[in-house]
């Protein structure tokens, strides 16, 4: 269904050399210099299958987002193909995207129930605002669709006139979901999307997330800090540092049989119940390096890997096949892999 190759997200940033510091370079001025780019999708490449669930994971600042605005084509890419459906949707610009039928087709749940409602719609034309907009229905014969698709989500139909602020947490977060199914989508890409709620609510949308899916079979990019999400709710799961996929499997392979020592350290911190046998966690020093025009030759995990030797800062690992599905970029994948083997 999505097939993505290569995609990168470059920002341009100022270099911060001053007026007198540029004519203390005198003649050198005139040089070229590496332009500075803040590099916040950098050659990523997977797939999403039809009715799969792929989770996306990785620290502030990864990049997770910026792969998100690329893929619903709200931001151009400077490098890459997006193709979905055979079509490459990476080469059409953000504004023609709008009037094509694939903008329908993918659809985006964003981290924030209470920010991304309009405080003057109701939550009828909340959701009704899609099938007016891409399928030009009236405000009449958006009713069955509206009612229907409140049934969907358990949104109660009595509470459809109300205002966000009318709402509760829960009620904002079943209708922006709703909106988000109003066009019929076959991709539905969600950043974050209980980020925002309580705990006990985000359990409930979750669990409704998943039925929808199973229901609708609609494919998942599902956004998420929390692994214990992604764990019970996707078949694949991506792991991005700084901008890099660097370790991609199934749920089970990434989960048991982690070979990035990122990895690693982001199953190493998730919380245990008292039944489960106790992993050692594994903190990672430092910051990440710097996204801005990062050194080619050297592992971005760099600094903060607990395992990083002189290769590491002589020549970057590529992401490489460790068992079919499974790929992890680390020169010592299959040592880390083995580690997390034997501690089980
Ligand atoms: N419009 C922009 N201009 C310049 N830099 C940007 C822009 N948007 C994002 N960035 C930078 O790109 C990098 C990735 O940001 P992004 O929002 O994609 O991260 P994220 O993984 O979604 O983080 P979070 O988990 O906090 O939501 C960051 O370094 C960020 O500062
Ligand atoms: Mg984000």
């Amino acid at each position: 269904m999505l097939d993505i190759q290569g995609l990168s997200k470059l920002y341009p940033v100022s270099d911060g050399e001053s007026a007198p510091m540029r004519a203390l370079r005198g003649w050198a001025r005139h040089q070229p210099r590496p332009a500075p780019k803040l590099h916040a999708v950098d050659d990523v490449s997977f797939t999403i299958g039809t009715g799969e669930s792929v989770g996306l994971v990785g620290e502030s600042g990864c990049g997770k987002s910026t792969l998100v605005s690329l893929i619903t084509r709200l931001i151009e890419p400077s490098a890459g193909t997006i193709l979905f459906e055979g079509k490459d949707i990476a080469a059409i610009n953000t504004r023609a995207f709008a009037r094509t039928p694939e903008r329908g087709a993918i659809q985006v749940v964003f981290q924030d129930p209470h920010d991304s409602l309009n405080p003057r719609h109701s939550a009828f034309d909340a959701i009704a605002e899609p099938l007016r907009r891409l399928k030009k229905r009236s405000t009449a014969e958006c009713r069955p669709r509206v009612a229907e698709l409140a049934r969907d989500v358990g949104f109660p139909e009595e509470l459809l006139d109300r205002l966000p602020h009318q709402l509760s947490g829960g009620q904002k977060a079943r209708v922006n979901i709703a909106r988000a199914l109003a066009p019929e989508p076959r991709l539905l890409v969600l950043d974050e999307p209980t980020s925002a709620l309580d705990v006990s609510v985000q359990a409930v949308i979750l669990k409704l997330l998943d039925d929808l899916r199973t229901r609708l079979g609609i494919s998942y990019l599902f956004v998420s800090h929390d692994l214990n999400v992604v764990r019970l709710l996707c078949d694949r799961v991506i792991v991005m540092y700084l901008g890099r996929i660097v370790e991609t499997g199934t749920a089970e392979q990434v989960f048991e049989q982690a070979a990035h020592p990122y990895t690693r350290a982001l199953i190493s911190a998730i919380p245990r119940t008292i039944e489960e046998s106790p992993v050692e966690r594994i903190h990672l020093p430092g910051d990440p390096r710097s996204p801005v025009n990062p050194d080619p030759n050297v592992c971005r995990f760099y600094g903060r890997c607990p395992r990083g030797v002189d290769l590491c800062q002589e020549s970057e690992p590529r992401l490489l096949s460790m068992a079919p599905e499974h790929s992890a970029a680390c020169h010592f994948a299959e040592e880390v892999q083995e580690s997390a083997l034997a501690q089980g």
